[in-house]
């Protein structure tokens, strides 16, 4: 299970596309009528769908997966009685599966057969997405539904989020303790702590200063740099998150803890709670699809 792209509905998705490509480092992976894509280097064949809309809301958040998975995942989503429906993908990539709406609306989707494409050379541009995060109302019990609907891992808690990984990588998603739902932000791996580097003076050449980073995060040990996104959301360079293994341990939040003043490893950077907490409002979960039954294999097709 590989946590590939999201894709965001919002106002003005032309203006946001080419902030991506020219000033935070994307390629351009072509337009579908008012949808915009966008990659990295790595073989996903977009990493960021922008459709045109009167308003701003997250369309969906997509993992890719095997057809065996996907068969499991289907079992486990009908027996936790989620919302959810067949899907046949129309974004680069192709691929079909089913979308699934979790208890506080968030849109996860998870296709097979979608196709890869040869990477591509760019030591500034993204290799992929390594985590999108999510706002809860309630976070644990979010994280708890996440386990037992999708068969995530929850890899650590803290005071502030519930850690959820889908494979090694220590989390490809989080759900935050915030209170009500919505997109957290969405991190973008880079190829290297030069590479988030540089992206910082990039956008320092466009007068935008982090808001928060760069610094080195407690669970999953990545560094990181977020900004709030000309058209709305936080995004975030990111780099070298942690591979846990399968028997990982989940940390507490008594587990991770700073000394007085410090919020990451670093201590180097402020912190603009005020600024994100405005940005994470911006992008909400909508559903534009009806539930529908899930085409299960039988136990002894499978
Ligand atoms: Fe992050």
């Amino acid at each position: 299970m590989k946590l590939r792209s999201i894709e965001l509905a919002l106002p003005h998705a032309r203006e946001a596309a080419a902030f991506l490509t020219d000033i935070w480092g994307m390629a351009p992976a072509g337009a579908e009528g008012d949808t915009h894509y966008l990659r990295g280097s790595g073989g996903f064949p977009y990493l960021v769908a922008l459709a045109e809309s009167a308003d701003a809301y997250v369309r969906s958040t997509t993992f890719v997966c095997s057809a065996e998975r996907l068969e499991t995942l289907k079992r486990s989503v009908a027996a936790a009685g989620l919302p959810a429906t067949p899907t046949v993908s129309q974004d680069p990539g192709g691929g079909h599966g089913i979308i699934v709406e979790l208890a506080e609306g968030e849109l996860l989707r998870f296709l097979t057969d979608a196709q890869d494409v040869a990477p591509i050379e760019g030591r500034d541009l993204p290799v992929k997405l390594t985590h999108v995060v999510f706002n809860s109302a309630d976070a644990e019990a979010t994280g708890d539904l996440a386990e037992r609907a999708l068969g995530f891992r929850v890899s650590d808690r803290t005071k502030g989020m519930v850690f959820v990984r889908c494979n090694d990588s220590h989390h490809s998603t989080a759900f935050a303790r915030a209170g009500f739902a919505s997109l957290n932000h969405i991190a973008f791996e880079m190829a290297d702590m030069d590479a988030v580097m540089r992206g910082i003076g990039r956008l320092r050449d466009q007068n935008m200063a982090p808001a928060w980073g760069p610094g080195r995060h407690g669970p999953g040990a990545n560094v990181f740099a977020y900004f709030i996104a000309p058209f709305g959301p936080v995004i975030e360079f990111s780099t070298a998150v942690e591979k846990v293994p399968d028997d990982y341990q989940p940390g507490a939040p008594e587990d991770w803890t700073w000394p007085e003043g410090r919020i990451d490893q670093w201590g180097m950077s402020d912190k603009d709670f005020a600024g994100l907490r405005a940005a994470e409002e911006k992008f909400r979960h909508r559903r534009d699809w009806e539930p529908q039954p899930l085409d299960i294999l039988s136990e002894e097709n499978h």
